[in-house]
């Protein structure tokens, strides 16, 4: 995910572009660029760094011209870097290209390309569109983008302009791209927030299409030529509410992207080539519940003994690792502290290291010997939800990995999507439980992971203590808190643990304690035992994971909102804790 900006129109391009892309920052951030066209040539200033950082080197608001197009990019192929960062030239410097999204053929057609000649300047994926416009170009931009289309895989929203014609191109598959409707100018954005303040007429194009954009006309089509209408809105939201899209926080609109996020994440090649003898998870937080669900998988598909290792507690230990153990980080920023030192201490050991990591090109990402990127997209929202989501994926995927087998189920997607819609049924139930200072979170085997983490996700963002234990263990002790001050969250899916997990709720109710469970639709008998029951779609057990953690997440969420807490920004806390 990353910022798209364009506009053509009679002001000057370069200060209404910086304007946007520092509108579209919060969207991702490694690498800035501008091209605009300008006395038949095209002028590209690019580097690695914030938009505030690039545009001190590049003075991007003096480039002249009336056309243009700019990025702020997010990583995902080749690091951050000056020869990586959009847009890209094609090798005559006549056709400019900004993209956001994945070419997943980008290799093939790499190969193609080269044998034709084509000199890469770039290790991105991206760039293969610019040259292969520039090959397509017959003398219509619109009809090159046309061709060009028919040979890409894979998600994409890009604009591209040449040096002489009066006009941006735009085509869009899976990623978003809208345009923006003004009086003899007009805007092109990943969001509206790149240009709300110069016009309210939006235009959201469809996947699948294309559209000539002028100053003063917008002609959209789809991929095979038919003209599409021009289906013109107006907004009313204000540049905030723009860069959440409508939704009241970034990360109710974070939770809401998770399908999105499986579903990229699904399409990141895993393999861990040598099979280790042992594995030892370290990470922290959220990353470490998922870590904990990492381990109940590999443990079952791949019979690999697994360690699961609190980050800040492993790096001060004197841990008997061995060569054949692989040491796995997990870290949605790839700067964390705690996780990093603890990949310095096993590399110290010899031991192979594995990061599965969200931002490309971090710290923890550069010195693990191998990485895989869980592509969940920039997460703003302190709270971690659709990173806890693309890791999971990964981690799926490794197991299934080291079971030589394939991860990848059919429905994950839509299950995730249809899980979303209970959001009505926990609002509810939030309202009811909202005013209680303590919970407290239960779950068995591959569900206790998830109680610890919904117990976080309350904590964090609600500031109402919350704790989680596996069901199991609440007789050795924590029953004794059991009250009707102090409801229980129990995760109790119909999966090989229900039988269990339903006696510790029965042990529960018969202390008075009120009970929230989230169970397996169509499940009756859990009624007789809960004051409240969230349903989840039926799953395969080794799914309800996935399937657990989006009523957590909105139960802690619309807590939170009731209570009128800073969801995105939580007291005390930081997205990246990068100190001990
Ligand atoms: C999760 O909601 C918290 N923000 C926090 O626990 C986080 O998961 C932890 O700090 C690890 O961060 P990382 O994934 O970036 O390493
Ligand atoms: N895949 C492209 C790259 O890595 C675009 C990433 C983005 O959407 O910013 O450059």
């Amino acid at each position: 995910m990353c910022g798209i900006a364009g506009y053509i129109g009679l002001r000057q391009a370069s200060p209404l572009l910086l304007e946007a892309l520092r509108r579209l920052e919060y969207r991702g951030y490694d690498s800035v660029g501008m091209a605009i066209q300008h006395d038949n040539c095209v002028e590209i200033r690019k580097g690695p760094g914030k938009v505030a950082a690039v545009d001190s080197e590049c003075h991007f608001a003096e480039m002249p011209g009336t056309l243009g197009i700019s990025h702020t990019r997010w990583s995902t192929h080749g690091g951050p870097s000056q020869r990586n960062a959009h847009p890209f030239f094609d090798a005559s410097k006549r056709f400019a290209v900004v993209h956001n999204g994945i070419i997943e053929n980008y290799l093939e057609l790499k190969e193609l390309l080269r044998r034709d000649g084509v000199v890469f300047s770039s290790d991105t994926d991206s760039e293969v569109i610019v040259h292969l416009t520039s090959q397509n170009f017959k003398g219509d931009l619109l009809e090159a983008v046309r061709s060009v289309v028919k040979h890409l895989q894979g998600a994409y929203a890009f604009c591209v302009i040449n040096n002489v014609d009066r006009e941006i191109i735009v085509a869009r598959n899976g990623s978003p791209l809208v345009i923006g409707i003004g009086q003899g100018e007009n805007f092109i954005g990943s969001d509206v927030s790149a240009f709300v303040e110069h016009t309210k007429k939006v235009m959201y194009l469809d996947d699948f299409s294309l559209a000539r954009i002028t100053k003063d006309n917008v002609q959209v089509s789809d991929f095979a030529g038919n003209p599409l209408p021009l289906q013109v809105k107006t907004i009313d939201w204000d540049l905030e509410q723009a860069q959440k899209q409508g939704y009241k926080h970034f990360m109710l609109k974070e939770i809401f992207e998770q399908p999105q996020v499986a579903q990229d994440s699904l399409k990141q090649a895993v393999s861990i080539t040598v099979r280790p003898a042992r594995i030892i998870i370290v990470a922290c937080g959220t990353a470490s519940y998922a870590g904990y669900v990492g381990k109940y998988l590999i443990e079952k598909l791949a019979d690999v003994p697994v360690i699961n290792e609190i980050a800040s507690e492993f790096r001060y230990q004197e841990p008997p690792l061995s060569k054949d153990d692989l040491v796995v980080a997990i870290s949605q920023s790839g700067e964390t502290a705690d996780t990093l030192a603890a990949v310095r201490l096993a590399k110290k050991h010899g031991v192979k290291t594995l990061g599965l990591i969200n931002v490309v090109d971090s710290t923890i990402a550069r010195e693990v010997d191998q990485v895989i990127y869980t592509r969940a997209g920039p997460e703003i929202g302190v709270a971690s939800t659709k990173a806890f989501m693309s890791q999971l994926v990964t981690l799926y995927k490794v197991a299934y990995s080291l079971a030589d087998r394939t991860f990848d189920p059919q429905q994950l997607v839509s299950l995730i999507t249809k899980v979303l819609e209970m959001q009505p049924q926990v609002k509810e139930i939030a309202q009811k439980y909202y005013h209680h200072p303590h919970f407290l979170y239960i779950g068995r085997n591959r569900n206790f992971p998830l109680a610890l983490e919904g117990a976080l996700k309350l904590k964090e963002i609600s500031y109402i203590h919350a704790e989680a234990y596996a069901a199991g263990e609440l007789k050795h002790g924590p029953i004794a808190l059991v009250s009707d001050e102090m409801p229980t969250v129990a995760l109790c899916p119909q999966d090989q643990v229900y039988a269990k997990t339903i006696s510790n709720i029965e042990e529960i109710k018969a202390r008075q304690g009120r009970i929230i469970s989230i169970a397996t639709e169509g499940d009756e008998r859990i009624k007789s035992v809960s004051d409240d029951v969230l349903y989840v779609p039926k799953v395969d057990d080794i799914l309800y994971p996935f399937m657990l953690v989006v009523p957590l997440q909105l139960l802690a969420y619309h807590i939170a909102d009731l209570k009128g807490c800073d969801i995105d920004k939580p007291r005390n806390l930081a997205k990246s804790v990068t100190v001990e």
